[in-house]
């Protein structure tokens, strides 16, 4: 079973920039593009909140086109930037979304790992909490099978050693920790926020933080240091369950193209493993053959050799007889 993870994807309406200069629409449109170009397709797609950045109708809205072609299931969590309200009422028929208890949180058993997405949200604030009625829903869930789990949520239970994120992170980690450790079937606690890829050893399990699919969180550990985006490449997870174990790939999105061997107008990939060294090292020396040395010394060279003469039989370079 192979499941992918999206997360934090800032959708913004068509023709605006999330935070003035991020194409939020766009990036998305390219991480779907490459979902669906992996040779591997996902069985279920699970996206783990901040799907808006203003929880808008119009933007959900955005959510559901851009989000159209990927032929999976897939599941919708909350994070700050949206409002349980209206991803209900943009998304009628994702009835998962009425959720239990008042929040947006469900379990998912239709395939062969569990899916538990539980909801970190606190109205109007940026960090996360985990009230006695959400745990007491999370313990309830996990004891009800003793199936291989995943649980999906917004807020990572870890710090990230990021000092603005981590003062907006989750408020009670421990308590779900708590949690989290009379389940051993827990195989990843899977969560978005961070806006970089990170993990961490969590009550007996692996706790994973999912980069953006839109704009990355600088990579600062400096304490006291402030918020601040980069355009290192966006990216998703794909969580693959082989019957026996878990192992999650990251995957980024984007044209590399341009990273390829430019001399040799090589295309950057795909490409076999097994390349001959050998004959990579003779089409170098043929490129360079080709093109004369821009160097002071070679011009120099150049101009004091004798102009060849032209043979005037066949016209190429030989000198004539
Ligand atoms: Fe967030």
């Amino acid at each position: 079973m192979l499941l992918c993870q999206i997360s934090d994807l800032y959708l913004v309406e068509e023709g605006a920039l999330a935070c003035g200069r991020v194409d939020t629409p766009g990036m998305l449109e390219q991480c779907v593009r490459k979902i669906l170009e992996l040779p591997l397709r996902p069985d279920v797609l699970v996206a783990t909140g901040d799907l808006t950045d203003n929880a808008i109708v119009a933007e959900y809205g955005v959510l559901r086109e851009i989000l159209a072609p990927l032929p999976m299931p897939i599941f919708l969590a909350a994070g700050n930037h949206d409002r349980r309200g209206a991803l209900q009422t943009a998304f009628p028929d994702h009835r998962y979304l009425r959720g239990e208890d008042g929040f947006v949180q469900h379990v998912i058993d239709d395939f062969e790992l569990r899916l538990v997405v539980l909801d970190t949200v606190v109205a109007n604030e940026e960090g996360g909490l985990l009230c006695e009625r959400r745990l007491r829903w999370l313990d309830r869930t996990l004891a009800a099978s003793s199936r291989p789990t995943i649980v999906a949520q917004h807020h990572p239970p870890f710090a990230a050693g990021l000092n603005y994120m981590d003062a907006r992170g989750l408020a009670n980690p421990a308590a779900e920790a708590t949690v989290i450790a009379r389940h051993p079937h827990v195989e990843r606690v899977i969560s978005g926020h961070f806006h970089r890829n990170m993990q961490a050893r969590f009550a007996g399990t692996v706790a994973l933080a999912c980069p953006s699919t839109a704009h990355q969180l600088m990579l600062d550990l400096v304490p006291g240091a402030d918020i601040r985006f980069t355009y290192e490449p966006a990216g998703f997870h794909l969580h693959l369950w082989n019957g026996a174990e878990l192992v999650t790939h990251t995957a980024v999105a984007g044209d590399f193209s341009r990273l390829g061997h430019q001399r040799l107008k090589r295309r950057a990939g795909p490409y076999a493993a097994e390349q001959d060294s050998g004959m990579v090292k003779c089409a170098l020396a043929a490129v360079k053959k080709a093109r004369p040395s821009s160097s002071c010394a070679a011009i120099a060279a150049r101009r004091s050799r004798p102009p060849r003469r032209r043979c005037r039989r066949t016209r190429c370079a030989r000198p004539s007889r």
